[in-house]
């Protein structure tokens, strides 16, 4: 069994491979009803930008509630999930990778979350996805992040093996963490009766402060941090962020 390399993992290896279990693993994997009522309230009714927007998850509720919201994603298997679920075509859908485009707008909420930004496994290119972002923003614009506190998770995936029962099928997730990169890949294997279907993956973990830098190289400065979709207070113990950035000279 082999673990992705850097050879042949594509910006859309992730969401091609998990698009058939997505919704069945991960529907509620982050708090979908807060989310939806934040990103709704902090829009004001205005242009909403979903980054890696999957099979519309979270960007389907918000569309729902009236707001225009867009998704990119760089999975077209996903991106078709998307379009079987969205009857009423109330999300406007672009096949892009976050790092190369992204729609002109103007957006007064771009967002990306769940881990999502995770998914530019470089450095570079999560530079310049926040460029991309901060000149897609309405002057009072905010870009939205969610991930994970690195040093405070207990689930952060470092090396082994650790087995989960998902939605009726037990599967189980490798993993490695390269020491100098900071990067980590895992290969998901999901056993059944048929054999082992294989889902590779691989994130570039950033903490807050390392956030923080990316997006102020870029002119986006902090203007909340909260430990979630609730707004509750983020503190050194917090094992999630939600974290909120305008245009540093707005
Ligand atoms: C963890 S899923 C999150 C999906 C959705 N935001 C949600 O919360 O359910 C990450 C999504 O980001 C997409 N993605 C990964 N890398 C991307 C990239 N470079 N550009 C655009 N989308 C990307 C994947 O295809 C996948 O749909």
């Amino acid at each position: 069994m082999e673990l992705p390399n850097s050879v042949n993992y594509l910006s859309s290896t992730y969401g091609d491979a998990f698009a058939d279990v997505y919704d069945d693993w991960y529907q509620q994997v982050t708090d979908v009803e807060g989310t939806v009522a934040l990103i709704s309230h902090l829009s004001q009714g205005r242009e909403v930008l979903e980054l890696g927007v999957g099979t519309g998850r979270l960007a389907l509720p918000i569309a729902s509630k009236g707001i225009p919201t867009t998704g990119v994603d760089s999975s077209s298997e996903m991106l078709r999930r998307l379009k079987a679920r969205d009857t009423s075509k109330v999300v406007k859908i672009h096949l892009a990778d976050m790092a190369e485009w992204l729609p002109v707008g103007p957006f007064k909420i771009i967002f990306c979350a769940y881990n999502t930004f995770f998914n530019l496994v470089n450095s570079a290119e999560q530079e310049q996805c926040l460029q991309l972002v901060r000149d897609r923003l309405t002057p009072d614009g905010l870009f939205i992040v969610e991930a994970f506190v690195p040093s405070n998770y207990s689930l952060l995936p470092t090396r082994g093996v650790e087995s989960r029962h998902l939605a009726n099928t037990t599967v189980l997730n490798i993993t490695i963490r390269e020491k100098v990169s900071g990067i980590v890949r895992g290969q998901s294997v999901e056993l059944g009766e048929s054999g082992a279907v294989l889902r590779p993956w691989k994130i570039l973990i950033k903490t807050p402060d390392e956030l923080d830098q990316i997006a102020a190289r870029q002119n986006l400065k902090l203007v909340e941090r909260w430990q979630d979709w609730q707004q509750s207070a983020f503190t050194s113990t917090s094992d999630h962020h939600v974290s909120v950035y305008a245009l540093a000279n707005s």
